[in-house]
């Protein structure tokens, strides 16, 4: 484990959430794109190190799309950065953690898996090797 990689929030709309983020916070996009496989446009901006990743959904029946209609916009992830994203999936497999997915490639390309909150005191919480 080396450091918290970023913090996923939940937003109906990136422009207007980029409108804080960007704007008024004064943070930078460093990435900006849309995965596919997620139904999410994404938006990167660096605090140092970590990062806060925004989400926007593509589509209503999408995870974070449905997050929204139930729970409102807000913080639906966290991520921490790992070395061995294989070896940690095995090591929490045999030791029974629940996980959400096999590794795949997330936004800029990086291996990621989600471990379910029944699992972890309540957060949704992502391994991503970067
Ligand atoms: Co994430």
């Amino acid at each position: 484990m080396t450091t918290i990689d970023h913090l996923g929030i939940a937003v109906k709309s990136l422009d207007q959430a980029l409108k804080f983020y960007r704007d008024q916070l004064g943070l930078n996009v460093s990435l900006r794109e849309t995965v596919e496989h997620e139904k999410v446009n994404v938006a990167m901006l660096p605090l140092g190190e970590p990062r806060i990743e925004l989400l926007e959904p593509t589509t209503q029946d999408s995870v974070i799309g449905k997050f929204i209609e139930k729970r409102g916009e807000g913080l639906h992830h966290v991520a921490i950065r790992v070395p061995d994203l294989v070896a940690s999936v095995e090591k929490l497999k045999s030791s029974g953690a629940r996980l959400l997915n096999e590794p795949r490639q997330g936004a800029g390309g990086h291996l990621y898996v989600f471990v379910h909150p029944s699992s972890t005191g309540g957060v949704l919480l992502e391994l991503i090797q970067a």
